[in-house]
């Protein structure tokens, strides 16, 4: 009831024009999203770097409807590395890519376009020195985005992907993928899934994210943990210990805007931590949509407006 009345506010240009005028929509929209433009993500860029903190950064776009539409994506990506570059930013921050947004869901050919443009992009992230995740959208697109990531891996080994603990298959992708060379996000999951492709229990979620980090700790790749949940960084941190981990060896991941003092304190005992930073002018379906994927994520945002 709640995830279809949020999905419709998510296409309701009314409601979406009321937001963006509403100034309690506005403080949530500037604690989450960096701003519109590339010059703002690239001064949060700067300013998370400045307080010793890594970046991969989300151009904002996920109802791409049509291939100019998916081209201008892949445009912004361009320019905005470019101008990480100018800034000598690029060796802290990389850029996170969603498929959908360079055109996966186009009807016919829209695969083919995707991996042409999420090329463009690697190559564009090669030149300036940086790399490049593929994000990881509902279960239905997951082979796609594995396929996908393989064929860029071939021409672009630092390419990283996501996988997502709820997902029931994601044990055996994390034993596929821990191998040496391979960037692994590990996250929750934040879109709704059917039963017998995820589990449901968020007990059931957070004990599978244990597996998964065990998984991919033990292996020879390098992996992100993406998490704001205390209980799993406190057994990321560990894990590594027991597994004699470099803190150089792995990394900690989390949004924009959600526990800063978490990651000042990570980033401060010497841990790599990662920001994911959005920007873009289509925030409003994207904050929507976060809160209608999964409703929990509504008291993620309660919590981080009213803490810091
Ligand atoms: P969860 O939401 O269950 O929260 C667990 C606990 O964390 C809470 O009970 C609380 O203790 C603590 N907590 C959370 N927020 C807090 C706050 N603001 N203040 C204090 N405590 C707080 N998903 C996806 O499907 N595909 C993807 O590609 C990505 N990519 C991605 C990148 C990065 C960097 C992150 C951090 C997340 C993603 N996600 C994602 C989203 C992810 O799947 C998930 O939906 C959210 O991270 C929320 O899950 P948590 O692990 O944070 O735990």
């Amino acid at each position: 009831m709640l995830r279809s009345l949020l999905l419709s506010a998510s296409r309701n240009e009314k409601l979406q024009q009321l937001a963006s005028e509403a100034a309690p929509a506005r403080a949530l929209v500037d604690r989450f999203v960096a701003g519109e433009r590339t010059e703002d993500a690239v001064r949060a860029t700067s300013d998370l770097v400045g307080s010793g903190r890594l970046v991969t950064i989300d151009r904002l776009g996920e109802d791409t409807t049509d291939r100019a539409q998916a081209e201008a994506t892949r445009d912004a990506y361009l320019v905005l590395l470019h101008a990480l570059s100018a800034a000598g930013l690029a060796a802290s921050a990389e850029v996170s890519v969603k498929l959908s947004a360079v055109g996966q869901a186009l009807p016919g050919d829209g695969e083919k376009i995707a991996l042409e443009f999420a090329r463009d992009i690697c190559a564009k992230a090669a030149e300036v020195g940086t790399t490049v995740t593929l994000d990881m959208e509902d279960h239905t697109t997951t082979d796609l985005t594995l396929g996908a990531l393989r064929d860029l891996r071939a021409d672009f080994p630092w390419v990283g992907g996501v996988l997502q603990a709820y997902l029931r298959r994601t044990e055996a992708d994390c034993r596929d993928l821990a191998g040496a060379g391979s960037r692994i996000r590990l996250c929750k999951g934040a879109y709704r899934e059917p039963e017998n492709v995820a589990y449901q229990d968020r007990a059931e979620v957070d004990k599978a994210y244990v597996r998964c980090a065990k998984i991919l700790i033990q292996g020879d790749g390098y992996p992100m943990f993406a998490t704001h949940d205390p209980r799993l960084v406190d057994i990321v941190e560990a894990l590594a210990i027991r597994n004699d981990r470099a803190p150089s060896s792995f990394e900690y991941q989390m949004l924009y805007g959600v526990r800063t003092d978490e990651q000042l304190r990570l980033a401060a005992e010497g841990n790599r931590m990662r920001v994911y930073v959005p920007y873009g002018d289509e925030w409003y379906g994207y904050l929507v949509r976060r809160l209608a994927e999964r409703p929990a994520n509504l008291t993620l945002l309660a919590r981080a407006l009213t803490s810091k």
